[in-house]
């Protein structure tokens, strides 16, 4: 079977290996669809920390089911999975919180993942697709990310949630905080994406930090409340020490987006706010179900944003092209 690695930053090599044979407990899956996230783009580009080369990419996956004992699969039936391998016996797992296992294995991360015709995992990651078609399936995983975040933050309708960063996760969010009936503020540079959530996924108002200052223009939308809800999904250190000034007294903010440095704030600031800060990892098998649910019942759909596709074999060509941000790619998915 062919599998594309990621040899050395900058450099997927297509080869081919042996068909993997499942062992007690484990499925094969027949890769049908693969996202493409900032994680394997930053992977690509050298710039993933802690990142070991040669490492097999993807963990956005849609696969159709080969074979297995799983209860409740058949042959043919389409699933995905949660790629978050976790322990099962560390402080985070004894108390449900799989996705912040300590010695948790990203699939596609930190082991091989599913840039491959075929992949074996274990049975107990499994999710039945349910009638979901392998598009919808792909976009599960980055959207369990968004619903998690959401669902740490508490999001109801009484609050005005600032998103910080339009890309997949921030769209995501911007959608289950929507659904949460929850007026959604977007922030970002990136004008293209703004109109995006202004026009498709119906945002109330967007903040451009290269057009306003974003404490006035929120001051100013908010009758000088600010956000009670704050989440990060830049990635971006500055936006996020700026950002404690945008919350509400009472509020709080959460980190969805991802840095490598310090943060500072003023704690008398924080403090005369009562502020709480957090931080949202992954997702548990809950954020996976609501995500399924709302994809049935068409609260979301995921294929407003799928912008570019190309064939397994044509990937390595055509990934050059999807990270250039002038040809404004929001979420591009590779065929099987
Ligand atoms: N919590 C998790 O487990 C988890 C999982 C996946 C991704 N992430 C993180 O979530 C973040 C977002 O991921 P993504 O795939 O949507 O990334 P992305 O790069 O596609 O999107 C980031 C957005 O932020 C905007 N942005 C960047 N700098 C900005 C600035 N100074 N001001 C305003 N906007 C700015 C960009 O224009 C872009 O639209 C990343 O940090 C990623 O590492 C976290
Ligand atoms: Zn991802
Ligand atoms: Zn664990």
């Amino acid at each position: 079977m062919k599998f594309i690695v990621c040899e050395n930053p900058h450099e997927f090599i297509l080869k081919e290996k042996p068909m993997p044979e499942p062992k007690e407990g484990e499925v094969l899956l027949k890769i049908k669809r693969i996202g493409i996230c900032g994680t394997d783009i930053h992977a690509y580009g050298g710039t993933q920390p802690y990142f070991e080369y040669p490492r097999i990419l993807g963990h956005e996956l849609a696969a159709e089911y080969i074979k297995g004992n799983a209860a409740g699969f058949e042959p043919g039936d389409k699933v995905t999975f949660i790629p978050y391998f976790n322990c099962g016996k560390c402080v985070a797992c004894r108390n449900g919180l799989t996705n912040c296992c300590v010695n948790i294995k990203v699939f596609g991360v930190h082991i091989d993942g599913g840039m491959a015709e075929y992949v074996t995992i274990p049975e107990q990651y499994l999710l039945h697709g349910h009638g979901l078609d392998y598009d919808e399936l792909a976009l599960v995983e980055p959207l369990a990310i968004a619903a998690h975040g959401i669902r740490r933050a508490n999001v109801g309708p009484n609050d005005t949630v600032l998103v910080m960063g339009a890309g997949p996760i921030g769209i995501g969010l911007i959608q289950f905080a929507k659904i949460a009936g929850a007026k959604v503020i977007v922030m970002d540079i990136n004008e293209y994406r703004l109109n995006f959530c202004k026009e498709a996924l119906n945002a109330d108002e967007t903040i451009n930090p290269l057009h306003d200052d974003v404490s006035i223009k929120l001051a100013e939308i908010t009758n000088g409340d600010m956000a009670n809800v704050v989440i990060d999904a830049t990635g971006n250190r500055n936006v996020m020490n700026n950002a404690f000034n945008y919350i509400s007294h009472g509020g709080r903010f959460v980190l969805v987006g991802l840095q490598k440095g310090e943060l500072s704030f003023s704690h008398p600031d924080f403090h005369k706010r009562e502020s709480t800060l957090m931080s949202s990892r992954n997702a548990t098998i809950e954020d996976f179900q609501y995500v399924m649910d709302c994809l049935k019942t068409g609260k979301i759909d995921p294929k407003k944003y799928i912008t570019h596709r190309a064939p397994f074999t044509d990937m390595i060509n055509e990934f050059e092209k999807w990270i250039d941000p002038k040809n404004n790619v929001i979420k591009a998915l590779i065929e099987l």
